[in-house]
């Protein structure tokens, strides 16, 4: 199977985990796409989506879904996302699509995150991925000379030659060379440096559920 159809395959699973008559928290990237494109064939069965990014809401609202903002939410059963990485414990690295900070937001709004991936994703310790961490761009040289006394080495994520700007009005620094042996310490003490909106590590946030996408099947790891 290709990587896309694993994609499909674990989009396609997921639906197990949406509960009729509630709104879906809707993470952001290739394999949510596949699973909104999943969820618009219940979209009857649901109230909604709380979404994670500008992407996922035009894809949610162009396939009939309606999307609410999280203020009006208090809490909910699911949260269905990808990752970067994902180990053996549920913790994730997260953010190539730039929309950590709200992803972070609606997982800590929901009772469940489910993690979709396919096995490419399962790694034994976090790191090997570029780390994303969104940065307030007045802090970005503080923050990537932080990365490097930690033994990293940091970039801004360029787009068309120009900082990428997020969702938010944000930039991404890219951190390569870590290894996250604690990722709860990690994003604790990454979390409160200055400056620093949002680290790509999902720990305290980390997944009860990861859906898998192997050559055999969904396999469901869970945590
Ligand atoms: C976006 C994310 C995505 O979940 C992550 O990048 C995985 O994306 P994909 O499903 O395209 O591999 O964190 O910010």
């Amino acid at each position: 199977m290709t990587q896309d159809e694993l994609k499909a395959l674990v989009g396609q699973a997921a639906l197990n985990y949406v509960v009729p008559g509630e709104i879906v928290g809707v993470g952001t990237g290739s394999t949510v796409n596949k699973f909104i494109d999943a969820l618009a064939t219940m979209k009857d069965q649901i109230k909604g989506a709380v979404s994670s990014s500008e992407a996922s809401t035009v894809r949610l609202k162009a396939l009939g879904i309606p999307v609410f903002d999280s203020n009006e939410v208090e809490s909910l059963s699911v949260y269905i996302d990808g990752a970067d990485e994902i180990d053996h414990q549920g913790h994730m690295v997260k953010g190539g699509g730039a929309a950590l900070t709200r992803e972070k937001i609606v997982a800590a709004q929901s009772k469940q995150f489910v993690c979709i991936a396919d096995e490419s994703k399962l790694v034994d310790a976090l790191g090997a991925f570029p780390l994303p961490v969104e940065v307030i761009p007045m802090a970005t040289a503080r923050v990537m000379r932080q990365f490097v006394a930690m033994g990293g080495t940091a970039a801004v994520r360029l787009k068309d030659g120009q900082p990428l700007v997020t969702d938010n009005g944000q930039h991404i620094v890219d951190v390569k060379g870590l290894t996250i042996t604690d990722p709860v310490a990690f994003e604790t003490e990454v979390s409160q440096w200055p400056g620093v909106v949002t680290v790509g590590v999902f720990a305290l946030q980390k997944a009860q559920v990861c859906l898998l996408g192997t050559a055999q099947g969904v396999k469901t790891l869970a945590f």
